[in-house]
């Protein structure tokens, strides 16, 4: 989507759309407009659009009103995405190939303006890669915006949000990718080709390195596949020189069979998504690389595939982690925690990072507790949970909080190891968290995210179509704008 201000409306526009708050009509529109709108009893609610026809010298143009909520409701900023994202819906595949947006006398700032324009934006993303026989009326025509009257600052305060919307993108597209596509290796390259240009420092270590460093978790993860595993590592240095950075660390399955613990057939292509974590980490240094965020910040993500084979892991098999700690694998479907306490325990040692954020489609127990609502947040450190649900809250990617405790992680205490890959039949999301927590160093503040719920929607959501969301991408953005200042 090719989003560019004008001074004035173009003299062959064709769609002309606007952003009205809940009871108020554009004072630009034609009487007959305004009475159509009564009559269709708009009234300007967040996300619902008004169209009319009107004769305009000699054109007929097509005008849409998008209502944008109260002017003042504490959820305006998501009220504006979704005016924005309304009019995506309607147009993508109207026929029409661009919109011109006047907000003339909208009262919009240049952040409301942003918002409307993001909503906009990220609504009308698809996947489109593999689809050869799509009708003409099913495919995307609308690959334009041109805004008119926008206030001072506007185009700076795109720019910014453009960025973040990079990011989203570019996490949907490896989500959205099948596992034949999207392997660790392919990860990687996706990457170097989203981040050219940018200045992002790239380490992708291999199995032989993994090896030296004796991450024995994430490689017995990887042994059934013909797949090579990989650690990713994205570098943003763009604080102070010499200042500690911020870790964040993703969750790259990109398939998980289960492995000989085998995942039951229906559902399981869904686990073609099991790197949403990987992809809001790499998404999420798209945003913050390309909107040059003042902040330094690393992106690792734990890249593997989990199959079954005459080379895999067995149910009952003891792996020795990079930290030294061994854990009897009782299930091998338990494989993301394997692969991030390995991740994890690389991050602290190579960075000493000043906090740091891991993002998992951990648990289908994360799914059962909070459905597609919020994610589950689990932190030892108040602040930076508090700083992190915030992020969340702003951005519109939620989360929950849940507990940590001695009592829990004692069931995971294995008879034969330091520990076991599984729980028992309850808490299955706080067992896992548990688990994670073992390798964390004492004194750093950790937050874990378990975002099994987020990552993929059957249903077009109100900034997203149906599929891949991009969710937590936004919270990585947020928290280092608000909480690192960056
Ligand atoms: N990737 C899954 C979790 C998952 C399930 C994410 C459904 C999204 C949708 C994870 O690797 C897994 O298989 N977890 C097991 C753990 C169990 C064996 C302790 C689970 O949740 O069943
Ligand atoms: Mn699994
Ligand atoms: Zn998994």
């Amino acid at each position: 989507m090719k989003i560019t201000f004008a001074d004035a409306v173009p003299a062959d526009a064709g769609l002309v759309a606007h952003i009205a708050n809940r009871g108020s009509l554009p004072d630009s529109i034609e009487t007959v407009l305004a009475e159509g709108a009564k009559a269709a009893r708009f009234k300007g609610s967040a996300g619902q659009v008004f169209e009319g026809f009107v004769a305009r010298g000699d054109k007929t143009v097509r005008v849409a009103i998008a209502g944008a909520g109260e002017a003042n409701a504490d959820k305006r900023t998501s009220n504006l995405e979704k005016a924005g994202a309304a009019l995506a819906a309607k147009y993508l595949t109207s026929g029409e190939k661009r919109i011109v947006l006047d907000v003339s006398g909208a009262g919009l700032d240049a952040d409301a303006l942003a918002s409307v324009l993001l909503g906009l934006r990220l609504r009308s993303w698809r996947h489109d890669t593999y689809r050869t026989k799509m009708k003409d009326d099913q495919k995307k025509t609308l690959t334009s915006v041109t805004v008119v009257g926008a206030s001072d600052g506007a185009e700076a305060a795109w720019k910014i949000e453009s960025a973040l919307c990079e990011g989203i993108e570019f996490a949907r597209e490896l989500i959205a990718e099948p596992a034949n596509m999207l392997y660790p290796e392919s990860f990687v390259e996706r990457c170097r080709s989203a981040l050219e240009g940018t200045g992002i420092e790239i380490i992708a270590m291999d199995e032989a390195e993994m090896e030296k460093h004796g991450m024995g978790a994430l490689l017995g993860v990887g042994l059934g596949s013909d797949r090579e595993s990989r650690l990713l590592c994205l570098k943003w240095n763009g604080g102070a020189a010499g200042q500690r950075p911020m870790a964040f660390v993703g969750k790259g399955v990109t398939f998980d069979t289960g492995g000989i613990s085998i995942k039951p057939g229906p559902g399981m292509w869904d686990m073609k998504w099991d790197m949403g974590g990987a992809a809001a980490v790499a998404g999420g240094m798209v945003a913050l690389a390309k909107r040059g965020a003042k902040a330094n910040v690393v992106g690792i993500c734990g890249l593997v595939e989990n199959m079954p084979d005459g080379r895999a892991q067995r149910p009952g098999d003891i792996v020795t982690s990079m930290s030294g700690q061994t854990i009897e694998v009782l299930n091998t479907d338990a494989e993301g925690r394997l692969v991030l306490c390995d991740a994890l325990t690389w991050t602290q040692k190579e960075f000493d990072p000043v906090a740091v954020v891991d993002f998992a489609t951990l648990t289908g127990a994360m799914i059962i507790a909070l459905g597609n609502e919020y994610g589950g947040i689990f932190a030892n450190d108040d602040d930076l949970a508090d700083g992190l649900m915030a992020a969340g809250q702003s951005s519109g990617d939620k989360l929950w909080r849940f507990p940590l405790s001695p009592a829990y992680d004692k069931l995971i205490d294995s008879p034969i190891a330091d520990m076991k890959n599984i729980g028992g039949r309850g808490a299955g999301s706080i067992t896992a968290a548990q688990f994670l927590q073992r390798f964390i160093d004492k004194d750093r503040p950790w937050a874990h995210c378990d975002i099994a719920g987020m990552v993929f929607d059957e249903k077009p959501g109100h900034t997203w179509g149906k599929g891949a969301t991009g969710y937590g991408v936004r919270i990585i953005d947020r928290y280092v704008r608000d909480v690192l200042k960056g």
